[in-house]
């Protein structure tokens, strides 16, 4: 049986994307190090939305095991990528692989209460933002590995803090 794992990067107050973008910007070099090391090799699941704001201009992000665009329409199609179009598609997938979902904000939603981990980079400060992460149920989580911090400088505009979690609880 394969995981679920979240990738994501938030603000303070939960900010994870505005307008066609991350709220604070480019992402900094540390956290691109960082989503690269956590991914290579993986199986990733993607919203639509998130593919054309963020990765359809590269393609598939290469280096990857397989790269999964999930979207309601039957006629959407990607060069490289795979294409699912239901949760329970998906979920499937999963019983014979880990799945690292990659964003957007629906589809961390979505796959949130599937979730057996999640790497989450905080991102000091507050942003204007128009899509956000919030947790289901906090008290549910545990951290899992020595938070690391990194405060601003050459490697990151904004101080940041990567967290890894994983449920205090296995899923069934
Ligand atoms: N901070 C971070 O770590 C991070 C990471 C990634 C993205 N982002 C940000 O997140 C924002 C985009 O998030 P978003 O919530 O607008 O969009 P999204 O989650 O990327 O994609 C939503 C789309 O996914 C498809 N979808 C969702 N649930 C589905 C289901 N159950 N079955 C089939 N298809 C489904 C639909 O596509 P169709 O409309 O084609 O049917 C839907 O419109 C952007 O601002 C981006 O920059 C932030």
């Amino acid at each position: 049986m394969g995981k679920i794992i979240l990738v994501l990067a938030k603000d303070e107050r939960g900010g994870i994307g505005n307008k066609d973008g991350l709220p604070w910007g480019n992402p900094s070099p540390a956290d691109i190090s960082r989503f690269r090391k956590i991914t290579l090799g993986k199986t990733l699941l993607m919203g639509r939305k998130t593919y054309e704001i963020i990765w359809g201009k590269f393609g598939p992000l290469k280096d990857r095991k397989e790269n999964i665009v999930l979207t309601r329409n039957l006629e959407w199609k990607g060069d490289g990528m795979t294409v699912c179009h239901s949760k329970a598609e998906i979920l499937e997938l999963a019983k014979s692989r880990d799945i690292y979902v990659i964003g957007g904000g629906e589809i961390y939603e979505t796959f949130q209460p599937n979730a057996s981990m999640i790497y989450l980079t905080e991102v000091r400060g507050q942003f204007e933002s128009d899509t956000s992460f919030q947790w289901h149920d906090k008290d549910a989580w545990k951290i899992s590995a020595p938070p690391i911090f990194l405060p601003k400088g050459p490697i990151t505009e904004h101080p940041l803090l990567f967290n890894t979690f994983e449920r205090r609880t296995p899923l069934p």
